[in-house]
């Protein structure tokens, strides 16, 4: 469910006119309904009510300060994977101790950078890293709360891109070398040992890699126990898909409920890092019709946002459905392109889209993940504005990029001059 309706033959985005925003802030536009980012995050939280349970929003799914701050007010915290989502995190208002930090390149600067903040964990991806965060945490006189990130070898069934928890993926430990590494910072003066952690994929549209993930660190749970060593959280990652087209993904009630099962009689907390499920059905992306052109084979409809402003269909062949802003049934099978110089610039691809002609506006949809996050400044285009519209009230979050933005930080060498 989402806040993106036609009322009288136009879109809204929850009480406001998709156009009336357009013709102040023009295109492209990312525009985010704050009651739905409210609604998924409640489901989401609700859904796990009664599970000792932490929310960490991932912030590469979408990073916007008023995104974070409304989740931190909602008592969430953030999955972060840089220095540069932490620096954002504390921006908004985030409370340090809810921020988990993942990723298999931490610098000593992001580690330096974590302690001083006091995060609440870092989620270990390898032996070298654990080595580096104790050494760091011991030069600074502080500890470091960890958890291990482990590869339970569980195909997620998603695009491969986005298949995180397989062997041949560069994520986390081996589960065969997890608990070894778990004595081997039991030993460690400058490491608090916290929880264990995996995250398996994204876009997953079944339930049982899921349970099977559990299940697999469950084992692991109790065979540390016996030796003594003590788990706080569990961290699942994040991964529960959502419907861009005809896929059915489970729930988040039904996903609570596996876990639940699957967890029954334990006694750690969990922590949860979705970022699509929140995100992505809460956001489009508008856009303006620039061209229609008749090809010898096809037709394509040229608009004004490209691949660096959404790249998921160029990058993952990702469907993203495009509804028109004033509603027609009128369709056409055609490429909507955008005007990047690639013929990998699509938004759809030979698909029946609206039949929209120059001047009309057309909507993405689940533009909400992984679309302004994503976005570049490739051939040179100031980025999108972003936009959070609350009932009738709308603001601009983030302002459109200007020509200055593009060329800020670059400097020609005095020998050029
Ligand atoms: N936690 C970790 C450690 C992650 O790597 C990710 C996503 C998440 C949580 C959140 O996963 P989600 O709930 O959003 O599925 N750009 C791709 C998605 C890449 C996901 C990377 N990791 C896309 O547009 O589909």
């Amino acid at each position: 469910m989402n806040e993106f309706n036609y009322r009288d033959g136009q879109l809204y985005a929850e009480d406001c006119k998709v156009s009336d925003i357009v013709a102040e802030v023009g295109t492209p536009v990312y525009i985010y309904s704050q009651k739905t980012l409210e609604r998924h995050f409640n489901v989401f939280d609700g859904a796990m009510g009664g599970l000792d349970h932490l929310i960490c929003f991932s912030v590469k799914s979408n990073s916007n300060l008023a995104v974070l701050r409304l989740f931190a007010n909602l008592g969430g915290g953030a999955d972060i994977v840089s220095g540069g989502e932490l620096f954002r995190c504390l921006k908004a208002g985030m409370e340090p101790n809810r921020v988990v930090f993942s990723g298999v390149g931490k610098t000593r600067e992001e580690i330096r950078y974590a302690l001083e903040s006091g995060i609440m964990m870092f989620n270990v991806e390898s032996e070298m890293e654990l080595e580096e965060i104790q050494r760091v945490a011991s030069e600074m006189g502080k500890i470091a709360p960890i958890s291990f990130r482990v590869n339970p070898d569980i195909d997620p069934k998603t695009h491969p891109y986005i298949s995180t928890g397989l062997k041949k993926n560069k994520f986390g430990v081996e589960v065969k070398q997890a608990v070894e590494l778990y004595r081997k910072a039991a030993g460690m003066d400058a490491i608090e040992i916290l929880g264990i952690d995996c995250h398996i994929g994204s876009q997953l549209t079944t339930l049982s890699p899921f349970e099977e993930t559990v299940l697999k660190l469950r084992e692991i749970v109790e065979d540390l126990e016996r030796e003594g060593i003590q788990i706080r959280w569990i961290d699942l990652g994040g991964g529960l898909g959502i419907t861009y087209n005809d896929e059915t993904p489970p729930s988040p009630e039904a996903y609570a409920k596996t876990v639940r099962k699957a967890a029954e009689g334990m006694s750690q907390g969990f922590i949860f890092e979705p970022g699509r499920v929140m995100a992505g059905n809460a956001g489009i992306l508008v856009t303006r019709v620039l061209y229609v052109k008749q090809g010898p084979v096809k037709t394509f409809i040229v608009v004004d946002a490209g691949m660096n402003d959404m790249v998921r269909p160029s990058l993952y062949g990702a469907y993203q459905e495009i509804q028109p802003v004033v509603a027609s049934d009128a369709k056409i099978v055609a490429d909507v392109v955008g005007p990047i110089c690639e013929s990998g610039d699509f938004l759809a691809k030979e698909r029946e889209v609206p039949n929209a002609k120059p001047g009309e506006l057309l909507s993405v949809m689940s533009a909400g993940a992984y679309g302004f996050t994503m976005a570049s400044n490739y051939n040179s285009r100031p980025r999108p504005a972003e936009v959070m519209v609350n009932g009738e009230d709308y603001f601009v979050i983030r302002r459109r990029e200007t020509y200055e933005d593009l060329v800020r930080g670059e400097q020609i060498p005095p020998w050029l001059s």
